[in-house]
């Protein structure tokens, strides 16, 4: 008995070595064939020794040799779950493979880009389609065809960058009206978005580059109404259903009459007289609108007295700085891309 006890622990100890060098599923399978082998692993063996065991110690020996098979048993299966559930460190080709992933920036929309898309889908839904004008345009486009006479002082309030004898950089996306108008007959459903230019000097809500997005509705009996109703379903659509929006008289040459359209101050709501962004006022303008003047539609050989329409003409940069509280426009050209990285998660 003292002898096959000795034999148990020695057993033991050389499985104890062995299992600690086991480290791939081919030497774990070896130890197992060497210990638990049916006929001649170690373990295996002790119990045929059991046989030679005086009958009053048999007992004992045998629950010390069904301890180790059971100890050894436990022990295989458990590196045999280590194995599967962790990788090898080192792949084939040599690469680390626990070292921490590299994350590769993926790129996305651009803030202006985003809520370009905002709009369009909003005027999409209402049946709206989309075109587009050259941002290198003539007079006649930017403003003659719009009821500007040539040197008319209203075109002070445009302030143009010229290119050359006829062409300038356009100064708002009012000539891709005229260009559709031209080309399709009524009824017209559209928007324009696009870049559009003026000489101005950069300032936190003015550039001499900007966006805008042009609406035009065009068909028999169109009314203020209208126009209205689709502006303030669309504002409400972009800021949420409470925004209030306000609608005050203006001037444009190409309608009449014509309005701008402010929203409540987002950044105050009109509970700070010293608010930077509305000057305490509590309001914003965002858009110029109006109905058609007949001359621009007499312009386009539409006939005034059977069509009328609407046109309106939207900031989207100040619009988006609103709608995203960014205080300052030239954050947006900057290509800081800790500030791109903050719009949108695709
Ligand atoms: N084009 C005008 C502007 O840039 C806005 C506008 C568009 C006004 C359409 C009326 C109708 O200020």
């Amino acid at each position: 008995m003292a002898n096959l006890k000795e034999r148990i622990d020695a057993v033991r100890k050389e499985f104890d070595e062995a299992a600690r060098r086991a480290a791939d599923a081919k030497s774990l399978e070896e130890l197992r064939t060497a210990y638990l082998g049916r006929k001649r692993g170690h373990v295996t063996l002790l119990f045929e020794d059991l046989k030679s065991v005086p009958a009053e110690e048999k007992r004992e020996a045998g629950r010390l040799v069904n301890e180790l098979k059971q100890s050894v048993t436990v022990r295989l299966d458990a590196i045999e779950g280590q194995l599967s559930s962790v990788p090898p460190a080192v792949s084939a080709a040599g690469t680390d493979l626990t070292l921490p992933g590299r994350k590769r920036y993926v790129g996305r929309p651009h803030p202006l880009t985003l809520f370009e898309e905002e709009i369009e889908r909003i005027f999409l839904g209402m049946g709206f389609s989309i075109e587009e004008g050259p941002e290198i345009e003539t007079d006649y486009y930017n403003f003659e065809a719009l009821n500007f006479p040539p040197h008319h002082p209203a075109r002070d309030k445009w302030d143009t960058l010229f290119i050359k004898g006829d062409l300038l950089l356009r100064t708002h996306t009012s000539p891709v009206q005229v260009r559709v108008m031209e080309r399709s007959k009524p009824p017209i459903r559209i928007i324009c978005p696009g870049r559009v230019f003026r000489r101005e000097t950069p300032d936190p809500t003015h550039l001499p580059m900007f966006m805008q997005v042009e609406g035009l509705v065009i068909d028999e009996g169109v009314t203020f109404a209208h126009l209205k109703g689709t502006l303030e379903y669309f504002l409400r659509a972009l800021f949420g259903e409470k925004i209030k929006v306000r609608f005050r008289p203006s001037f444009f040459p190409f309608t009449e009459p014509s309005a701008e359209v402010d929203i409540e101050c987002l950044v105050c709501s009109g509970k700070d007289p010293a608010c930077r962004v509305c000057g305490g006022t509590g309001w914003k303008e965002i858009l110029g609108s109006g109905m058609v003047d007949p001359q621009v539609l007499k312009n386009v050989n539409i006939d005034p007295e059977k069509y009328s329409g609407w046109a309106f003409g939207l900031g989207i940069d100040r619009t988006a700085m609103f709608a995203y509280g960014i205080p300052e426009m030239r954050y947006f050209y900057e290509n800081d891309l800790r500030f791109l990285r903050q719009f949108g998660t695709k």
